[in-house]
């Protein structure tokens, strides 16, 4: 362990955040908009699977990165804007897991494929392990009967802690073991008892402990996942999570702060909470600092962010679906409510709503309903503005995809930002400073075109940095 000088770093983070909404760069509206995909899929125009799919051919290794969403939990967790359903519902989800065996034919019809060959895979949601032994297998013998796994690097499941631990878990681990899964994404948020209970989670931090425990020895790699910047969250208590965190010998470690905004039609209670009692959340400032005692603790203990804002312990041990989707750029294909396809210059957005879901499929449609074939301009953004999220631009590869030079195209943002310490640059690669990875999603608004940049011009200073400078 080397040292830190974690209160030196704190003071850093507060005063670069006043600097930096001073110079336009964040938003004086005080909101948080993250930076997930580009064009932002709330966004999207509605479409049709014929609009989206006209011109479109496989790529040329056939490989795609595969998401599945199954929408089901057992509570509704107060943060959280999916459109889950919530209670047993052993019907609904035996309907579900029908209409999913249905979509992946209509899709391989549609592509022309008889098994889709996986570059990596991720089944989320929801909570895709909150399905009877019976279900689990029923939807992992559909789905690994269509898959060739020939060329695949990863097979990762979200899960929730008690579906590991109550009586079925043993099986379900074993299920997902035997049908190759060999990573699991655990939604623990905190490792204080308080903070769950207002989070709504059905879950104790000794459940959740216990939980990465069965799955590390049943020989999975595991990765947990953290909310700050909660109501009634201190700096103290999160530093208590963190050391907790680093007590466990996991993976990967997943920090995600806390989004008041929805990414998505649905609204969560959180928005209302906010609405009504602003003053229980805690300030933007106190929110940076909890962010950076998290990677100071974090860095201190061997996790280097590997992915912004995803901290991984040895270098094989991360998330492949993540880095191909958002780095790799590589066709994508997401399957169930809520799931995205993002197939090079175009992006495919399924419908949020259950009922028509069933009836999209139900007449041997895709259940798709949004999307966009990105024009020349959204596409060249896109191909900066996520590798540079996560984890840098190469420089050759920029311009194997667009058939330009981002240091060209984006020359007086790049100026900027170099000059404000945000952004690096040399022959190969164009990257954000330390300084810059800690604002990220805004660094990232700087390249949006306007008509997606997520907060009004009049919210950021008057200054260099306001993202609506060319
Ligand atoms: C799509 S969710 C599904 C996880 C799983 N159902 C669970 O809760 O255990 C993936 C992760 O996103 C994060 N997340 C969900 N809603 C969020 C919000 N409003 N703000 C910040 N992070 C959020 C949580 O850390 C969660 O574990
Ligand atoms: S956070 Fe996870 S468990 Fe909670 S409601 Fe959302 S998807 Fe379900």
């Amino acid at each position: 362990m080397t040292s830190c000088d974690c209160l030196g770093n704190a003071e850093r983070r507060r005063r670069d955040f006043r600097e930096l909404c001073e110079a336009g760069f964040i938003s004086l509206e005080d909101s948080f908009f993250p930076t997930v995909h580009y064009p932002p899929i709330t966004m999207y125009p509605p479409a049709g699977e014929d609009e989206i799919f006209e011109g479109y051919v496989n790529p040329a290794d056939n490989l795609f990165v595969l998401y599945v969403h199954i929408p089901f939990c057992a509570k509704y967790c107060a943060f959280c804007h999916y459109p889950n359903k919530i209670g047993d519902l052993p019907e609904e989800k035996d309907r579900y897991l029908g209409a999913l065996e249905k979509e992946m034919d209509i899709y391989m019809n549609r592509l022309g494929l008889r098994k889709i060959q996986a570059r990596s895979i991720l089944v989320g949601g929801g909570t895709p392990t909150f399905l009877s032994p019976g279900q689990l297998e029923r939807f992992l013998a559909a789905f690994t009967s269509r898959v060739d796994f020939s060329r695949c690097t990863q097979f990762n499941y979200d899960v929730d802690p008690l579906t590991l631990i109550d009586k079925d878990g043993p099986r379900r681990l074993q299920l997902l073991r035997s049908y190759g899964v060999d990573r699991l994404t655990i939604g623990v948020q905190s490792f204080d008892d308080g903070i769950l209970k207002k989070m709504n989670r059905h879950h104790t931090a000794e459940d959740a402990a216990l939980a990465v425990a069965r799955s590390q020895e049943a020989g999975f790699q595991v990765c947990i996942e953290f909310i700050y910047g909660y109501p009634g969250l201190t700096v103290e208590k999160w530093v208590k999570t963190m050391e907790k965190v680093v007590s466990l010998g996991v993976d990967e470690v997943h920090n995600y702060r806390l989004k008041i905004i929805p990414y998505g039609d649905n609204v969560g209670t959180i928005r209302s909470l906010f609405d009504r009692e602003k003053d229980i959340f805690p300030s933007t400032e106190e929110t940076l600092v909890m962010k950076q005692a998290a990677i100071d603790i974090l860095n201190l203990n061997g996790y280097k962010e590997n992915l912004t804002r995803v901290f991984t312990r040895s270098k094989n041990n991360y998330s492949h679906y993540a880095s191909d989707q958002c780095c790799g750029l590589f066709d994508q294909i997401g399957f169930g409510l809520t799931a995205f396809s993002s197939l090079r210059d175009r992006f495919a957005l399924n419908t949020q709503d259950l009922d028509e879901y069933y009836s999209l499929i139900g007449r041997g449609k895709l259940p798709l309903n949004r999307g966009l074939v990105r024009s020349r301009d959204d596409n060249i953004r896109w191909n900066i503005i996520l590798p540079l999220k996560n984890r840098l631009v190469y420089k050759k590869y920029f311009f194997s995809r667009t058939g330009v030079h981002a240091e060209e195209v984006f020359k007086n943002k790049i100026e900027r930002l170099k000059k404000h310490g945000l952004l690096f640059e040399d022959e190969r690669i164009i990257s954000l400073t330390e300084r810059g990875r800690f604002f990220a999603d805004e660094a990232c608004h700087q390249f949006f075109h306007p008509s997606y940049i997520p907060f009004p011009k009049k919210s950021y200073s008057e200054a260099e940095l306001n993202p609506y400078n060319d």
